[in-house]
């Protein structure tokens, strides 16, 4: 049986939608994106196709995240080919509200994460997670799901969000799905449709850069040393680097010797216009 997929535009209809299957016992998944989806947004539905029995997928560009001189008004909006997709995955329901229904007027309210929004992306984009942590609070008191799923290539903002929820006491369970890559491992982004075929041809150094740093800095080493080798060669290759650094992987703490925690080296860098992340584990040789 072809389930059809509904477009929800309102947080009224939206809350009627879910609470209805609520009451009937169903576990709510949501997936929050702001469309253009790919392979990675895909994989983040399938997880959630598995965790629960409705998946909602929500589709706003979150203008509270991009500061005036950023890419709010040219970020790739495909909506036909998005609903094409997600009807094809079998997604119950999309919400695709307007942006005034998200903020009316004199909306005035604005949630921060100190601490964990402050490093690495935080830096060059000092808005962001504020933007994020606001929008993603409201998408998760307009769904009350009971489980929602986000990407590990925005590592940052995933444990942001999972703090957040903590913090606020939330009833949702915050889950991380795994960063999806094309085959020459440029890790798969709405923003890679920026890039020329020049840099496109480019763009993999990055992932293959902190991969190969992952490696050495597993063999033991000077962090900072080896960080700074890492940058040179993607400076050198055409890149302005904005951070490259090794964190730890559950509190984002900077990593600079090591004591064997969990660690993962995050990369932020601009190739032409484009701004690209990525952040790799840094393989734990006791295993
Ligand atoms: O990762 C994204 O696409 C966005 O930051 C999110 C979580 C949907 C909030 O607008």
């Amino acid at each position: 049986m072809t389930v059809k997929l509904k477009i929800i535009k309102t947080i009224a209809q939206l809350r009627e939608c879910v609470d209805a299957w609520r009451s009937g016992g169903d576990r709510i998944v949501l997936v929050p994106t702001m469309g253009a989806l790919h392979e990675g947004h895909l994989s983040l539905v399938k997880m959630a196709r598995d965790k629960g029995d409705r998946t909602v997928v929500s589709i706003f560009v979150n203008p509270a995240q991009f500061a005036p001189n950023e890419d709010f008004g040219s970020y790739p909006r495909e909506h036909d080919e998005d609903l094409q997709k997600l009807t094809s995955l079998g997604v119950d329901l999309v919400f695709m509200p307007p942006r005034e229904e998200v903020y009316p007027q004199d909306f005035s309210t604005h949630v921060e994460v100190q601490g964990l929004s402050e490093g690495l992306c935080g830096v060059s984009r000092p808005h962001f997670f504020g933007g994020v942590a606001t929008v993603v609070a409201k998408l998760l008191n307009q769904c009350r799901p009971d489980v929602a799923i986000f990407g590990e290539k925005d590592y940052q903002q995933l444990l942001v969000i999972r703090r957040m929820a903590r913090d606020l006491d939330m009833d949702v369970e915050i889950l991380g799905g795994p960063l999806i890559r094309e085959g020459d491992g440029l890790a798969m982004s709405s923003r890679n449709a920026y890039l020329s075929p020049q840099e496109r041809e480019k763009a993999p150094l990055l992932h293959q850069t902190i991969s190969e740093l992952a490696e050495q800095l597993a063999n033991g080493g000077s962090i900072a040393e080896l960080c700074e080798t890492a940058a040179k060669r993607l400076a050198l290759a055409g890149f302005e680097v904005d951070y490259l650094e090794v964190r730890n992987a559950d509190n984002l703490a900077p990593v600079t010797t090591h004591t064997g925690e969990p660690a993962r080296v995050f990369a932020a860098a601009m190739l032409g216009k484009t701004r690209l992340i990525d952040n790799v584990a840094v393989p734990d040789r006791k295993k």
